[in-house]
C-alpha cells in the first residue's frame, strides 16, 4: 500500500463530497430527494436497515450493523432497533426520550454507541445518508428550518416534508445582518459527520460534578467578544459549542449519565420533550439528535428509587444490553478481544478458549425451574445443541424464566486479563485450557465484585468447565489417533492374520525386514483375541474358524476384510483404543517409550499440529494431560 497515495485519495473523496449551493438550490435537491432533511432519529435507523436484516426460520432477526462485532446479543439488538429506533424514525413518542443502554460492565453497551457514531459518520458520505446543514451555523442546522412558521404547512404539503426546528440565534441573526432577510440566498452545504472535527456526533462526559459547567452542554458566553457586541444577548458574544450544540444532526453519547447532577438532566429534559433547550439569554434553541445513554442495573435501580427523578424516568426509555449466554459466541468475543489486544500473537491452545467461555456462561445463567434443566443443559441449549430427552424444550420460554438472565456474571474483558496473566506465569510459550482456568480461579481472590458465596458458586463452575474440557480433550487425541483407523485397523488385522495362519499350520513367520524365521506372535494374537473375552482355550477354535473363513472367501474370489467379521471387527477397534490408550500414557510415563510407540505418538502430534491447530509443544501437552486422564 502506498499510504501517500491512499491519503490523496482519501482526501479527493472528501473533496467530491463536499457541496455548497444557495437555499434555492437545496430546494431542488430536497425535491429529488425529501430524504436529506430526515430526522436524527430516522437516518440512524435507515442506517441500520441498509446494512441488513437477516430473519432465521424462527422469525429471530439479525441485523448485520451490529452482527460483526457484537455476537450472541441479537435479542437485545432487535429490541433495541425495533422498539427505539424503528418507532424513533417514524416519529412516534419514543423519540422524545433519552436512550439509556443498561447492562452489566463490559457488556458491550460502548461498543454499540461506538458503532452508531462510526456507522454515521460513513453513512452521511453516502448519497442515502446525505445531509446538509446552513453553511457557517455552529449548530450545522437543517436548511429548512429558515423558513418561516406561517409558510410551512404549505411547504409541507407540496415537498411532503415535516419541519420541526427554530432557527437558531446565530442563524437568525445573520439571516438579516448577512443576507438581509433573503433566505433563498443563504448559503447551504453538504455536511459531513464527524466526531473528531464535532460535527453531529458528540460525547459528554461528566467530569467532577462540583466544577462541571453547564456549558459544556450548551455552550457558552464569550468573553473576549462581549465588551464589543455589549450584550450576552447577541448571538455574535455566545459561543454555541456545548455539546448538545455540536451533536445537533446525529448523536450525542452521554456518559455517565444517571451519576450526573440533576440541573444537567433537566436540560435534557426539555430537550428530548420539545426538542429544544435553553443555553444563555436566548430563546429556545431547537434540536435533533439521538441522545443514547449507558448505565449498569445497580445505578439504575438507585435512580428510579429517588423520588425526584420520576419526572425524568418518563423521558427515559431503558433497554436491556446483558451480556451474551451462548458458548460458541463467547469464544468469539475473545477472538475478537485478543486480536485486538497485543495476545494476538500467542498460541492459545484449541479449546481453551471454549473451556473459558462455558465457565463465563455458566456464570451468567439462572437456574431453571423446569424439571431436569440443570444449568449445564441450559447452556447446551442455548448454544443450539440438541440436549438427550431436551428435544421439544422451550427455549424461548426457557429465556423468559428470568428476565434478568445476564445481568451479572463474569464479564469478558475479565477473562481477556485472566488469559494474560496466564501468559506471563508460563514459560512455555503458549497457553492452554488448564492454564487459563487455573488463572480464572486465581483471580476470583482480586475481582472486585465476587462475594464468598458466589466465589465458591464459581469455582464449582470452573471445576465443571474442567470435565467439559477433559471430554473434550479426550475426543480431540481419539480423532488425532484414529485419522488413519482405517489404515492402523487393516495393518492390524495382516498381522494377526499371517500369525493365525502360521499358528494353525504349524508353521513359522518371516519377518519382512530381516528375512528371520520366527515363531507365531502368540502376545500380539492373545491381545486382540482378549479384547473380546475370548479365553486361553478357546482361542484355537476361533483362530481355525477364522482361517476357514478366509480360504471359503478365496474360492469365491473375494478379499477377507475385519469388517466381514464383526467379532473380529470389534476385537481390533478395541485393541485399537487400548493401544491409544497405552500410547498416550506412556507419554506421561517417564519410561522412554520403543520405536513403535515414538513412531505413533509423533504421527498423532504432527497431526495435532498439521490438522487441529497445536503447536508442537501444545500437542504434546495435551498428550499428556489426556495420559494422565485415561491413566486415572
Ligand atoms: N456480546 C459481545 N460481542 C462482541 N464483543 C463484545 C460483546 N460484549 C462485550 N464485547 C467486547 O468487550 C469489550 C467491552 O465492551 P464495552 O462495549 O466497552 O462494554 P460496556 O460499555 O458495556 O462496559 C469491547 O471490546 C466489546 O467489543
Ligand atoms: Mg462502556
Amino acid at each position: 500500500m502506498d499510504i501517500l497515495k491512499r491519503i490523496a485519495e482519501y482526501r479527493n473523496r472528501e473533496k467530491e463530497l463536499q457541496w455548497e449551493g444557495t437555499f434555492a438550490e437545496y430546494l431542488d435537491i430536497i425535491k429529488k430527494n425529501p430524504r436529506v432533511a430526515q430526522t436524527a432519529h430516522s437516518r440512524v435507523y435507515n442506517m441500520i436497515a441498509k446494512a441488513g436484516i437477516e430473519t432465521d426460520s424462527q422469525g429471530n432477526k439479525k441485523y448485520l450493523f451490529f452482527s460483526k462485532e457484537l455476537f450472541g446479543l441479537e435479542r437485545a439488538i432487535e429490541r433495541l432497533v425495533e422498539e427505539y429506533f424503528h418507532s424513533a424514525a417514524r416519529r412516534l413518542d419514543v423519540r422524545k426520550r433519552i436512550l439509556l443502554l443498561m447492562g452489566p460492565v463490559s457488556g458491550g453497551k460502548s461498543t454499540i454507541v461506538t458503532l452508531l457514531k462510526k456507522g454515521l459518520e460513513e453513512y452521511s458520505r453516502t448519497d442515502e445518508g446525505a445531509l446538509y446543514g446552513i453553511k457557517g451555523c455552529p449548530m450545522h442546522e437543517e436548511p429548512l428550518n429558515l423558513i418561516p412558521r406561517e409558510l410551512r404547512p404549505e411547504f409541507e404539503q407540496e415537498f411532503g416534508v415535516r419541519i420541526e426546528g427554530n432557527l437558531c440565534p446565530s442563524c437568525r441573526f445573520r439571516l438579516q445582518e448577512e443576507y438581509g432577510g433573503r433566505i433563498e440566498d443563504v448559503i447551504i452545504e453538504r455536511v459531513l459527520l464527524s466526531e473528531d472535527e464535532r460535527v453531529g456526533i458528540g460525547t459528554f462526559s461528566p467530569s467532577d460534578p462540583k466544577s462541571q459547567d453547564i456549558a459544556d452542554l450548551t455552550g457558552s458566553i464569550d468573553f473576549s467578544t462581549i465588551t464589543e457586541y455589549g450584550s450576552e444577548s447577541d448571538p455574535r458574544a455566545y459561543r454555541f459549542d456545548g455539546e448538545l450544540n455540536k451533536a445537533n444532526r446525529g448523536l450525542m453519547e452521554f456518559q455517565e449519565m444517571l451519576k450526573c447532577d440533576e440541573k444537567f438532566l433537566w436540560n435534557l429534559l426539555s430537550l428530548t420533550q420539545e426538542g429544544n433547550f435553553k443555553a444563555g439569554r436566548f430563546a429556545l434553541i431547537s434540536a435533533d439528535e439521538v441522545i443514547v445513554a449507558h448505565t449498569n442495573e445497580t445505578e439504575y435501580k438507585a435512580f428510579i428509587a429517588n423520588k425526584k427523578n420520576e419526572a425524568l424516568q418518563s423521558r427515559i426509555i431503558v433497554m436491556p444490553v446483558p451480556y451474551n449466554l451462548s458458548v460458541t459466541q463467547e469464544e468469539n468475543i475473545y477472538k475478537k478481544l485478543i486480536q485486538q489486544s497485543d495476545l494476538a500473537h500467542i498460541h492459545i491452545a484449541p479449546h481453551s478458549l471454549r473451556a473459558a467461555a462455558i465457565f463465563s456462561v455458566l456464570t451468567r445463567l439462572k437456574e431453571s425451574k423446569k424439571q431436569g434443566v440443570d444449568l449445564l443443559k441450559k447452556m447446551r441449549l442455548y448454544d443450539g445443541e440438541s440436549v438427550e430427552g431436551m428435544a421439544d424444550i422451550d427455549i424461548e420460554e426457557l429465556r423468559n424464566e428470568h428476565l434478568d438472565e445476564g445481568m451479572d456474571g463474569i464479564d469478558p474483558r475479565y477473562v481477556i486479563n485472566r488469559i494474560s496473566s496466564a501468559l506471563i506465569k508460563t514459560e512455555a510459550n503458549f497457553v492452554g485450557a488448564l492454564d487459563i482456568l487455573r488463572s480464572l480461579k486465581e483471580g476470583l481472590d482480586q475481582h472486585p465484585s465476587i462475594t464468598p458465596e458466589q466465589r465458591e458458586k464459581f469455582l464449582n463452575f470452573i471445576s465443571i468447565a474442567r470435565k467439559e474440557y477433559d471430554e473434550i480433550a479426550k475426543k480431540e487425541v481419539q480423532k488425532a489417533f484414529v485419522y488413519s483407523y482405517e489404515e492402523s485397523a487393516k495393518t492390524l488385522m495382516d498381522n494377526y492374520l499371517d500369525n493365525v495362519e502360521a499358528y494353525c499350520n504349524w508353521q513359522k513367520i518371516r519377518d519382512p525386514i530381516t528375512g528371520e524365521e520366527l515363531e507365531p506372535d502368540e502376545k500380539l494374537m492373545r491381545s486382540i483375541e482378549e479384547q473380546i473375552g475370548i479365553s486361553e482355550n478357546a482361542k484355537k477354535a476361533f483362530r481355525e474358524e477364522i482361517l476357514i473363513r478366509i480360504s471359503a472367501y478365496a474360492r469365491k474370489g473375494k478379499r477377507f476384510d475385519y469388517k466381514t467379521h464383526p467379532r473380529l471387527r470389534e476385537a481390533i477397534q478395541k485393541k485399537l483404543f487400548a493401544d491409544l490408550k497405552d500410547v498416550v500414557k506412556i507419554t506421561t510415563t517417564t519410561k522412554t517409550p520403543d520405536e513403535n510407540q515414538l513412531k505413533k505418538i509423533n504421527e498423532v502430534i504432527k497431526r495435532l499440529v498439521e490438522d487441529y491447530g497445536y503447536t508442537p509443544a501444545s500437542a504434546n501437552e495435551l498428550l499428556r494431560y489426556v495420559g494422565s486422564l485415561l491413566n486415572r
